[in-house]
């Protein structure tokens, strides 16, 4: 589609509908000229030109790329009347937007029933499945595995609950026997699985937490902020196309209590949506609150009465819904895109593991690639000096630049999957590359090429 051609579509349709109204003065106080206007929008565009190339598959560090064009007219159209989520009376139709993209994501999930709501991150969104499981097993903690995103730890601290991290296995996953142990104790009310941990993207095994907690009469929620679209690859047994994955974790999702993803990671949305989804609907009366000043318009549910953030861009869900229109969230749609920057991470993985200067750190599940520089004397210093080294030469080589992001791993957590390697200093860095643009697949070649004459000169 061409960008150009469908903002200015957007700011037409924005136009055309605000001429339905009475015509009216603009104030002098906020007017600006197109001439200051060009005065300080060169230097602004010139300001951006410090960041990463995040849209190029050179790009090759963190969670990072833009968003798809139509997310990104939904949401300046939406943005030009400026809705504010928190309640219908901010703004209906994106509110109902919102609904409607709950509902889909609901249903991506596998869930039989829901409540939930956007929220404006992946953050928000657990501490809100943390508050709950809170006001469930008041007096109870939250257990989550040693890899989890730091965010849980955090969240049990602003709480106040007690957070208890659970060693994981060789592969980064919650190890289940400690999980049993600890919640063979009592004091837990709530286990955090990840189904796509950050660093790694390791698959918590969901299925059989699930089990163990319900045994132990214990809530699951699932922080799937980074993995949970790969559920539309999951059970996909096409011979012909290794991107599917192992179904059983992810299909017991829609058995969980509640489960966490963000549209801004893989939902190909600029920053600013996350989502909270729980499975019991009556949850919403842990919410409730008074509003002397919203709320009026209509009995109709306000989705502030049900989340705990205020104002909320109703742009979010507006681009939202105009993404899952041309690309649903279905195996069909969106798993397409999802599908080739898996393929592109299980080929990589391939190359890595013939190269004679880089080695694979582990076997990619989703599509983080993790990997550490082949040395002559390697220690865990070494490989930390040079990992570091290999992230700064590539961004600052002006004529083939490429970006990377490092992963800080403990020594114990290095020699439970290469042996053999020093351990002169407590972990090391490794790099860790995010393959989640669709055009790294055909880029994979190119991108190993690069990395391993950058792994020869550091
Ligand atoms: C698994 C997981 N949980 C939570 C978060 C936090 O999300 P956000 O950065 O949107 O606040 C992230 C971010 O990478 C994540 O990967």
């Amino acid at each position: 589609m061409d960008l150009h051609r469908w903002l200015d579509a957007a700011v037409e349709a924005i136009r055309d509908w605000e001429a339905a109204f009475a015509p009216f003065e603009r104030a002098p106080s906020a007017a600006v000229s197109d001439e200051e206007f060009a005065a300080a929008f060169g230097a602004f565009a010139e300001r951006l030109r410090d960041n990463y190339p995040f849209f190029h598959p050179s790009y090759a560090g963190q969670m990072l790329k833009p968003p798809h064009p139509a997310a990104v007219v939904g949401y300046l159209a939406a943005m030009l009347i400026n809705p504010n989520n928190h309640a219908l009376d901010g703004g209906p139709a994106t509110a109902r937007m919102e609904k409607e993209v709950v509902a889909q994501l609901a249903g991506m999930f596998g869930l039989d029933t829901h409540l939930g709501h956007l929220t404006s991150s992946g953050t928000m969104a657990n501490l809100e499945a943390l508050y709950i499981a809170r006001e469930l097993h008041p007096g109870r903690g939250v257990a989550y595995s040693a890899e989890a995103h730091y965010t849980h730890s955090r969240m049990c601290a602003v709480l106040g609950m007690n957070g208890a991290p659970v060693p994981v296995d060789a592969a980064g996953r919650i190890d289940l026997d400690a999980l049993d142990a600890l919640l063979a104790g009592g004091t837990i009310g709530t286990v955090v699985a990840t189904a796509g941990t950050t660093g790694l993207g390791a698959i918590d095994p969901v299925h059989e937490v699930l089990a163990i907690a319900r045994r132990r009469g214990v809530r699951v929620h699932v922080d799937a902020a980074y993995g949970g679209f790969f559920i539309l690859l999951a059970g996909r047994d096409d011979p012909a196309d290794p991107a599917g994955l192992d179904a059983a974790p992810w299909r017991a999702i829609a058995g969980c209590d509640s489960v966490v993803v963000d549209p801004h990671k893989h939902g190909l949305q600029p920053y600013g949506c996350g989502a909270v989804l729980f499975r019991d609907p009556s949850v919403g009366r842990l919410y409730r609150h008074d509003s002397p000043y919203t709320y009026f318009t209509s009995d109709e549910l306000h989705l502030g009465e049900i989340s705990l953030e205020c104002s909320r861009a109703g742009a979010a869900a507006a681009a939202l819904w105009l993404t899952f229109r041309l690309l649903p969230p279905t195996p069909a749609g969106l798993g397409q895109v999802l599908a080739a920057g898996r393929r592109a991470a299980l080929a990589w993985s391939e190359l890595l593991l013939a190269s004679a200067s880089l080695e694979l750190y582990q076997q990619p599940e989703l599509d983080i690639v993790s990997y550490f520089p082949v040395l002559a004397g390697p220690s865990l210093s070494a490989i930390d000096h040079a990992s570091a080294r290999m992230l700064s030469a590539g961004m600052a080589d002006s004529t083939d630049p490429v970006f990377l992001s490092t992963l800080r791993v403990s020594g114990a957590a290095f020699a439970r999957r290469h042996q053999g390697v020093p351990a002169d200093q407590d972990g090391t860095r490794i790099l860790r590359s995010v393959l989640m643009k669709p055009e790294h697949e055909a880029y994979v070649p190119a991108l190993h090429a690069r990395l391993e004459r950058l792994a020869r000169q550091c």
